[in-house]
């Protein structure tokens, strides 16, 4: 039974539990969805996919390539996100998106893991930031076993909405300004090397390096890669990021162009 398991990961969070899963299936390849030809996808029997919730949401970006996705040769796909605070109805909307698709949702979960956004205003080595970067090792084998049961025993375990968090969808829409404040507020600073790293892990082609300068464009989706991945702290945004913390997921070692899982 060959299953695929495709996940994007700005921070490491998503990575590591695509690897978790992969590290425990027989016959289960994994990549990053950036890299992967989508027409391969139909050669596998199960898809997995996994995504960071951004406001609430899947990110909107990663509709370029999940359009893309032909059906498995069963048509099952396993979802997850990766969360901080409240996946909202992310999941319940992701697996509707599917299924729109043809896709038959068999497992669908959320995994709490570290804030990459929160840890981003948190000083390095302080305590707040030790106690936000824990990650619960107990809930994420959970969640892989349940990923196994689903594969290998047809178990099912669907993504519910919740009307709770409907409203949360919609506070979430109130802080589009200030993401884009906060898109606006990206720099380079002096400390800048121009390595151009920071340009080729943007998952949306938004920063050009060049001998003087790093330019931001306008489709930044706040994903945190350039920001954790510079190698010498130089991407702050506004005034509040010297000296923070830059995660690179559970490992501390996440690196969009080296990581297989
Ligand atoms: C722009 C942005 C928006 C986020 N929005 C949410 C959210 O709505 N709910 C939540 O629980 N976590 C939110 N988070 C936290 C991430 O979902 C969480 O840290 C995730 O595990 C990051 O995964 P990654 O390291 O694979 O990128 C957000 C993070 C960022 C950077
Ligand atoms: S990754 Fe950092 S040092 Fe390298 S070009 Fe980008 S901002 Fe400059
Ligand atoms: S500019 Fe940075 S934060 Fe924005 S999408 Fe690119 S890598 Fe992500």
């Amino acid at each position: 039974m060959d299953t695929l398991i495709l996940y994007f990961s700005g921070t490491g969070n998503t990575h590591f539990v695509a690897k978790r899963i992969k590290d425990s299936l027989q016959n289960a390849e994994c990549s990053a969805v950036e890299t992967f030809p989508p027409e391969r996808i139909k050669n596998y029997d199960t898809l997995i996919f996994g995504f960071p919730v951004y406001s609430c949401k899947m990110p909107e970006f990663l509709k370029q390539f999940t359009e893309k996705f032909p059906l498995t040769k069963s048509k099952r796909i396993i979802l997850f996100s990766t969360f901080a605070y409240t996946p909202c109805n992310a999941m319940k909307d992701a697996a509707n998106y599917f299924e729109k698709r043809g896709f038959y949702v068999v497992f669908a979960k959320g995994i709490k893991m570290p804030g990459s956004d929160a840890l981003l205003l948190l000083k390095k080595g302080s305590r707040a930031a030790k106690k936000a970067s824990q990650v619960n090792l107990t809930s994420i084998e959970q969640f892989v076993n349940g990923v196994k049961d689903a594969i290998y025993s047809n178990s099912t375990e669907k993504a519910q909405g919740n009307f709770l968090f409907a409203p949360l969808g919609l506070i979430a829409k109130l802080f589009i300004p200030i993401e884009n404040t906060l898109k606006r507020a990206m720099f380079a600073d002096e400390k800048c090397i121009h390595c151009g790293i920071c340009e080729k892990v943007c998952p949306t082609n938004n920063i050009k390096v060049t001998e003087r300068k790093v330019l931001f464009g306008k489709e930044c989706v706040l994903c945190l890669r350039c920001v954790s991945q510079c190698p010498v702290e130089a991407i702050q945004i506004g005034k509040f990021t010297k000296g923070t913390v830059r995660w690179r997921g559970p490992s501390g070692d996440f690196n969009p162009l080296k990581n297989k899982c």
